[in-house]
């Protein structure tokens, strides 16, 4: 018998978040971002219910390949651009569009060979300070790129800091048009928080939006918003089950470090569950678990293989009970939901972190 851990994929609901994006994104064409394996999910889980967007967006090639083993004819866009120079053979055989964010990229494409010149995507560094040219220095990249026999159509992107927090996205917008207003081509300037955030703005819907979080269910602006709030479902389960049960005298203490002391008596759950299935170790007493479909809490200190949860709010359960660690309980409980925003919280970081590190052990199916 396997450890009774799951990971499910849930295709409807990637579906529903991606319907749910085009309506804020309204005529904006939809990069659906499936980089780091689709965010934890798996790109070969994900398609199915992605593959009504305009495009999947993503930075390593072995991913635009296995994109293209899927049968998807249709545009891909490496965020990051080109590596070294043999990559660009491979956007030649692939039809990938890919970001040029410097000058070394500039360089690499114009002594690449190729019959078919590519899309790209010219970033502009407008306050991240990760990648891309300075506003002040974009429009010489856009000239000399656009000179270039190996280029088609050049398109216009920058990346916000700060769409899901309170200092928003006017300075980066501002900076973004002053220097492309009067270049033609397209545009693509938001990621799922600017899109949920600040879709009023008809700038920030074109002409290309690039939602990544949304997607699989996360709230880039927890815990300011929930997903009820902005209509999202989770998109991954991670349940498991109890595999032992204690009854803790007052005193008594749970795991390594003994940090839990139980003040009255309580039974609690041993769950096959621990930070080597990708559960973040830096959850503590109190952090939100479902057990049969009722919330309760995580005690003491999270272990390699397993967790301790606390009984009290579900004295039927026992041996064999389903936990949820998030995501979305069975039927058979309710349904009930667990963001995996609340237990990244509990962890001090975001759902993104949780999505993508699900341990490769961790057995994986979709419904
Ligand atoms: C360039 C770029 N665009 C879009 C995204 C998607 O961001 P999010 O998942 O916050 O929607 C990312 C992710 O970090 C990114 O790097």
């Amino acid at each position: 018998m396997p450890r009774p851990i799951l990971a499910t994929i849930h295709t409807a609901a990637l579906r529903h978040n991606l319907a749910r994006m085009r309506q804020s994104a309204q005529d904006a064409k939809v990069w659906a971002v499936v980089k780091a394996n689709a965010y934890g999910h798996g790109i070969e889980r994900v398609f199915d219910g992605l593959r009504g967007a305009d495009g999947f967006a993503l930075l390593d090639l072995a991913e635009a390949e296995r994109v293209r083993a899927l049968g998807w004819r249709g545009p891909i866009l490496l965020l990051e651009g080109v590596f070294e120079p043999r990559d660009l053979e491979l956007c030649s055989r692939l039809g990938l569009w890919h970001a040029v964010h410097c000058d070394e990229q500039i360089d690499m494409l114009s002594s690449h060979k190729t019959h078919v010149p590519h899309r790209v995507f010219l970033k502009m560094n407008s306050g991240m300070n990760r990648l891309g040219f300075t506003p002040g220095r974009y429009r010489a990249a856009w000239a000399r790129l656009n000179a270039l026999p190996q280029v088609d159509e050049v398109s216009f992107m920058t990346h916000f800091s700060d769409a899901d927090a309170p200092r928003g996205i006017a300075h980066q917008l501002a900076a973004f048009e002053a220097a492309t207003q009067d270049l033609p081509g397209e545009r693509s300037v938001s990621n799922s928080a600017a899109v949920l955030r600040h879709a009023d703005d008809s700038r920030v819907r074109a002409d290309w939006v690039r939602p990544g979080i949304v997607l699989y269910g996360g709230v880039p602006d927890f815990p300011e918003h929930g997903a009820a709030h902005w209509g999202l479902q989770p998109t991954m389960t991670l349940a498991s089950k109890i595999i032992a049960v204690q009854d803790l005298p007052v005193g008594g203490t749970v795991g390594y470090g003994s940090l839990f002391t139980a003040e009255q008596a309580l039974r609690i759950g041993i769950v096959a569950c621990g930070y080597a299935d990708g559960y973040p170790r830096h959850c503590s007493t109190g952090a939100p678990v479902l057990v049969d479909g009722v919330r309760t809490r995580l005690v003491g200190r999270v272990s390699m293989d397993m967790l301790v949860v606390d009984l009290t709010p579900v004295p039927q359960a026992g041996f064999g009970s389903d936990v949820t660690l998030w995501g979305r309980a069975s039927a058979e409980h309710g349904g009930a939901l667990l963001s995996i925003d609340e237990v990244a919280q509990a962890a001090g970081t975001v759902g993104y972190e949780l999505m993508c590190a699900v341990a490769p052990r961790v057995p994986v199916t979709t419904d």
